[in-house]
């Protein structure tokens, strides 16, 4: 079946409104083809994830730089996942020479189509704010998990380049996500803890479930009390990268999820599964690649550290020092490090011997410079990937596990 083109979208794969424009519209018309979608709708925003010369290589930055040179503007707010090295000092970060280069050729072609210069996988948090019901173009398997999940927007995962079109033309394939009949959950998921959940379990739950989820879509029952927006970040992130879930519904967070009934929809469960307290146990414990107690860094910050979660590292600390065998270091955005730069936290934390990385994480930068053996984080997301791209063993704690930890020197 053909696909549905406008009047001004057929304009525009005739090249009508320029060179990018028609390169843009010939790859969603292709996608769309492929795809079986009927048409392409708009979108309120778009993310991009062509962000880290580490996964995006020459070709990538060259890319990039022939769809700027084709005079490539976005027409909708854009956003963009982490910069593929710590944006503040690199070389203090034992980035290679080579690599920083070209992570500078890339950010000069995406900057010069006009994206929002904040390098970070949470532009939910004032950037460009989903609302119900909004249609997204957006990457990061954390951030369209959290949009579709916690606040009701509609993203399906976008891919490097194909994001970049979305932006130029404010559009978007309509398919998967999108469709209100892709929405509706598949399988029942009862989380049997009469207590909500501690702070590391948001990220245990979420890595359970991307294990036994995949890409189906769960609708979750019995989570208690309040979780906060970090709590959710993290189940979210966690349960992206485990699995693949874009969207969840946990009943009575989840806005088009507020019964079961209508977490469902017309349809009714295919399996139905339960996590006990044990079950969380268990998956922790299988989360920690390293059974031994020797950390080496300490990697706070995936996804990126709030404001809030910053201040709370400061707290936890109370005064103490970091050992001196263990580097600690936290992920955040530069808004984030504006913030606590004002309010005197980085100073404070810094002193103790904490080092904050800006506008990057521990995934998608060059570390394996530092020669790290073990990794310890509060990221069942960092759990997934550390032991593939930093080559290292990991240890999964609450942030309070974290901070004692560095105290200590070794896992405790
Ligand atoms: Fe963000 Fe990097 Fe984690 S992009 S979600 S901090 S892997």
């Amino acid at each position: 079946m053909a696909v549905f083109l406008t009047e001004e979208e057929r304009a525009i794969l005739n090249g009508e409104q320029g060179e990018a424009r028609k390169f843009a519209m010939e790859i969603l018309t292709t996608v769309a083809e492929g795809c079986g979608a009927k048409r392409l709708i708009p979108v309120q925003s778009v993310h991009l994830v062509l962000h880290t010369y580490k996964s995006c290589f020459d070709a990538g930055v060259e890319a990039a730089e022939k769809i700027a040179a084709m005079g490539a503007k976005f027409s909708v707010p854009t956003t963009i996942d982490p910069y593929g090295m710590d944006a503040e000092d690199w070389k203090a970060a034992k980035t290679p020479e080579h690599y920083a280069h070209m992570q500078m050729r890339l950010a000069k072609a995406i900057e010069s189509m006009g994206v929002i210069p904040y390098w970070t996988c949470t532009p939910y948090y004032g950037f460009t704010i989903p609302k119900f019901g909004e249609h997204l173009a957006w990457t990061e398997s954390s951030a369209v998990a959290f949009a579709n999940t916690v606040l009701g927007a509609r993203s399906n995962r976008e891919t490097a380049i194909v994001d970049v079109c979305c932006a130029i033309l404010g559009r978007t394939v309509e398919t998967g996500l999108h469709l209100q009949e892709n929405r509706y959950g598949e399988v029942r998921v009862n989380l049997e803890l009469d207590r909500p959940l501690k702070q590391w379990e948001y990220g245990a739950l979420g890595f359970r479930l991307g294990k036994t989820l995949g890409n189906r879509i769960g609708v979750v029952t019995g989570m208690q009390g309040t979780p906060t927006h970090e709590n959710l970040k993290t189940l979210c992130a966690a349960g992206a990268a485990s699995g693949s879930i874009a969207l969840l519904h946990i009943v009575g967070i989840t806005p088009e999820a507020r019964t079961v009934e209508e977490a469902f929809g017309p349809k009714s469960p295919t399996a139905v599964y339960t996590i006990t307290e044990r079950d969380l146990l268990d998956t922790r414990s299988d989360m920690n690649t390293h059974k031994g107690n020797n950390i080496d860094l300490i990697a706070l910050g995936c996804p990126q550290y709030t404001i809030n979660e910053i201040v709370k590292v400061r707290d936890l600390l109370a005064g103490r020092k970091i050992a001196s065998n263990i580097q600690f270091w936290i992920y955040a955005n530069s808004f984030a490090i504006d913030m606590v730069e004002k309010m005197g936290v980085r100073k404070e934390l810094e002193e103790a011997g904490v080092t904050i990385r800006a506008e990057t994480c521990m995934i998608i930068s060059p570390i394996h410079e530092w020669n790290f053996r073990v990794i310890m984080t509060d990221s069942g997301k960092c759990v997934h990937y550390g032991p593939m791209e930093c080559n290292a063993e990991m240890v999964f704690g609450s942030t309070e596990e974290c901070v004692e930890a560095g105290v200590a020197g070794h896992a405790i």
